[in-house]
């Protein structure tokens, strides 16, 4: 696969989170299509990229006519990958969008995100075939992930809460979608996360990608203890400014 995606590393002989090894890094992604909210996170060097969706962007007002300026400020303000869906059902219709969503951006730059449907695998294999990486979205059910991986795609993306919401095990299926894509080209990228112990559960079945809201971005990067513990450090490195060193 072309571009800032060639870094796959099989990572055949590795177990569980292992599996995510140097040459396969972990992928965090930011969920949203909020510039000021994804601004708040942004540029961080442990985010990979930004996740939207077309409920994402009417949630924040952009039109898909805006969408190709939202996702230039996404890189330029240091994502190295961004995500955008298609907006049709049938075949030729998602190709055509997804050639529009690409003219834009070097190789590499966008993910053409596809619904795991029976038109989206046809769509996205095609993209697959000229080296373009396509996220499968709305991953459901543990054969979707195992045909996005059949197929090379770059992410498929299970959604966490909402299969909790449905009254499936989401963590029980994103486990056994893991081990139908580990070994493959194929990084789980799952979404739906509300809260920090899903977001440890799925590094702890060695998922490739997760994205997140932003929200849940700060919970994870801003430890009230270690920030308390901060100012305790800057309070004390006041210490002697005064002059009154004993040496
Ligand atoms: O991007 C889709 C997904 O992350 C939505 O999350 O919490 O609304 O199910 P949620």
């Amino acid at each position: 696969m072309a571009g800032l995606v060639a870094d796959y590393d099989s990572g055949d002989h590795l177990q569980g989170p292992a599996r995510v090894s140097r040459m396969n890094p972990f992928h965090l992604y930011l969920d949203s299509a909020d510039l000021s909210e994804i601004r708040s996170c942004l540029p961080h060097p442990v985010v990979h990229g930004v996740t939207t969706n077309p409920t994402l962007l009417k949630r924040a007002g952009v039109t898909r006519a805006a969408l190709p300026g939202l996702l230039t400020q996404l890189l330029k303000l240091g994502a190295k990958q961004v995500q955008a869906q298609v907006q049709a059902a049938d075949v030729d219709g998602m190709l055509a969008d997804a050639e529009a969503l690409l003219k834009p951006f070097d190789s590499g730059q966008l993910v053409v995100k596809i619904p795991a449907t029976r038109a989206g695998f046809q769509a996205g294999a095609q993209l697959i075939a000229r080296g373009v990486p396509v996220t499968y979205t709305a991953v459901y059910a543990a054969e979707q992930a195992h045909f996005a991986a059949q197929l090379g795609a770059a992410y498929a993306a299970p959604y966490l809460g909402r299969l909790d919401d449905s009254g499936v095990d989401g963590l029980g299926l994103i486990a056994q979608m893991q081990s139908l894509v580990a070994g493959s080209a194929t990084r789980l990228l799952v979404a739906s996360i509300r809260s920090r112990e899903a977001y440890l559960a799925l590094l702890g079945l060695g998922v490739g990608s997760i994205t997140i809201p932003p929200r849940l971005f700060a919970e994870l990067l801003d430890h009230e203890a270690t920030l308390a513990a901060e100012r305790g450090f800057l309070a004390d490195a006041n210490f002697g400014a005064a002059g009154d060193s004993k040496l």
